[in-house]
């Protein structure tokens, strides 16, 4: 196999292969999903590619690919083996409506038969077997036996194996061919044929999408030789270091290095999106991921502040991903200071942990939760305790008791655990518009043009937008940016869309985020005269569609960055 050792050999083969191949090369986008409101974290290289893959046209064409950063929180409790991780790069390429099966099998057997240097005979492949919705995949099959597959070592499986997506309730979705040396999955080429919609139904997409990820860690891992990832140079800079810090030895302490490894990687990239420790949301899971990494970390007898000693060590590792330089003062703080709370109770609520499940067989809802109120436990970590030595825990006394103290941490995040779709519903289309209204509006009355989106979300009950300003808006301020928002509403003005090249539209004046990377052609959208913003969509066609714009909350974000929320009626 090829001799590659480092990720950035291995993302430039792969770049470089798809870039002869007529494709362009995307850059990676922000971990924090801008547009859907039902998962937390991108989840995979498709995933902001959503707009394009239901028929929206993508300013750079057809054919594209990338690395993209992940997280995916499903993993977490699955962290510790060899092969699991929270945070991982995936390698993607994609058709939008333009290559179909041949040119995606094609293109990944030489990709890995050639540039790799994998011998034919160690693949083997899994297709779609075929259900009541669509049928078994012998159009894939007959490309790889073509290829050399020897028939043998194709096999077919079923929808929980060889399907994949929608990423959340409904979208594109479809059968795909697995690749797998000696056994472990390496690449999936997935063929989206389909749109799941609301009813459960499966549709024929007009457009036929490729969609594939190989993931960075476990292609090094293979082609090295090695069964655990973490050996790696993905990872053997950190667990050198916790090796180091904890004067212990890998060998003897695989579980409790990976977890420490892999969740303050994830926990770095998370901060690094301007994210605090919360008990909501994203900040939750990044306080969950700390809060393990510092108990695993107890566990292998590191007595002192670690944590932000490992996250110099992951900035410095991933030296392309800009964020992490230019936040780097902020997740060093931000990390210490998580780690510092979490101490505070932590002996004392293992002491407390220890005195009140001894001899028992349940522990109740109100100690779990007493637990996290009074010793900063995460209910995760509980439920983790109390699983080493075999009791349960009464979770629903325990979200009783959560709901009683308006504790959202669980319930409010549960349900986006999973991955989604976006939700390109009408309001949310609506609140997408009256984004851009309110980003305008900000700059008039606060007479200041230097504003910029600092980030923005959006859900079908509200709109939250993220911006530098110093100071806390008056009553009037807010009085008078609503009524902006909703004179612009009323006056009906049209929302265009144009395709242009990113400097074009920069030097137009079309507004940009801070920080956020863009493609070099772009979307631009410009409502009336009043605002212009490179934006992917989706938005109404006038702003009359919008209905009534309402503030309902201004407060601070970070250091330096306000937080409005509003609605529309
Ligand atoms: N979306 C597919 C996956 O996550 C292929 O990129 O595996």
């Amino acid at each position: 196999m090829k001799k590659i050792t480092t990720r950035e050999e291995l993302i430039k083969l792969y770049l470089d292969f798809f870039k002869s191949k007529d494709h362009k090369i995307i850059p990676s986008s922000s971990l924090i999903p801008s547009n859907d409101p039902t998962v937390l974290f991108t989840t995979a290289g498709m995933h902001p590619l959503v707009p394009y893959l239901i028929g929206q046209k993508h300013p750079l064409g057809k054919r594209l690919a990338n690395v993209q950063k992940c997280i995916r929180t499903g993993d977490i409790d699955e962290v510790g083996d060899e092969i699991h991780h929270t945070f991982f790069e995936m390698l993607g390429n994609w058709s939008l409506g333009d290559y179909w099966k041949k040119e995606a099998i094609k293109y990944s057997f030489e990709f890995l038969t050639k540039n790799l240097e994998i011998p034919k005979k160690e693949i083997s492949i899994t297709c779609f077997k075929g259900d009541k919705n669509a049928q078994q995949d012998n159009e894939s099959s007959k490309i790889w036996e073509k290829l050399g597959i020897e028939k043998s070592k194709i096999k077919f499986l079923g929808k929980e194996n060889n399907w994949w997506g929608p990423a959340g309730k409904i979208g594109p979705c479809g059968p795909d061919t697995e690749m797998f040396i000696n056994d472990v999955e390496i690449w999936n080429d997935v063929f989206m044929q389909y749109n799941k919609n609301i009813d459960g139904k499966y549709e024929e997409l007009k457009q036929k999408n490729v969609d594939t990820g190989m993931g960075v860690e476990r292609t090094l891992a293979i082609i090295n030789g090695f069964k655990d990832n973490y050996l790696t140079t993905t990872w053997q800079p950190i667990i050198k270091q916790i090796e180091k810090i904890s004067k212990r030895k890998y060998n003897e302490h695989k579980k409790e290095m990976r977890i420490i490894a892999d969740h303050l990687k994830a926990a770095t990239f998370i901060l690094a999106e301007n994210i605090e420790p919360k008990n909501v949301e994203q900040g939750y899971v990044l306080r969950r991921l700390i809060r393990r990494a510092i108990r695993y970390g107890k566990l292998i007898m590191i007595q002192n502040n670690f944590t932000n000693e490992i996250a110099q060590i992951v900035i410095e590792m991933y030296p392309d991903y800009k964020e992490l330089k230019q936040n780097k003062d902020f997740i060093l703080r931000e990390i210490e200071k998580e780690e510092n709370r979490f101490r505070e109770g932590l002996t004392s609520g293992l002491k407390y942990f220890n005195k009140i499940s001894k001899g028992k067989k349940n522990l109740s809802g109100k100690d779990a939760f007493l637990l996290f109120q009074s010793y900063g436990f995460p209910i995760e970590i509980t439920e983790e305790l109390a699983k080493e030595i075999k009791i349960k825990i009464d979770m629903k006394g325990y979200e009783k008791e959560a709901s009683k103290h308006q504790e959202l941490s669980r319930t409010a995040s549960a349900g986006k655990f999973k991955s989604g779709l976006a939700d390109n519903s009408e309001r949310t289309t609506q609140l997408h518009t009256a984004t851009h209204l309110l980003n305008e509006a900000l700059k008039h009355v606060l007479k200041d043009e230097n504003i910029k989106q600092r980030g923005s979300n959006i859900t079908p009950e509200r709109l939250r937008f993220d911006f530098n300003f110093s100071r806390k808006l008056t009553e009037e301020e807010i009085q008078k940016i609503e009524d902006l928002v909703n004179a612009k509403i009323q006056q009906g003005l049209e929302v265009k869309r144009e395709e242009t090249s990113l400097k074009k539209a920069i030097d137009s004046g079309a507004q940009a985020e801070f920080g956020a990377k863009y493609p070099e052609k772009v979307s631009v959208y410009s409502i009336g005269e009043f605002s212009k913003e490179i934006c992917t969509g989706p938005h109404v066609k006038n702003t009359k569609e919008i209905g009534h714009f309402k503030i309902t909350k201004e407060e601070s974000s970070s250091a330096g960055v306000r937080r409005i929320k509003a609605t529309i009626d």
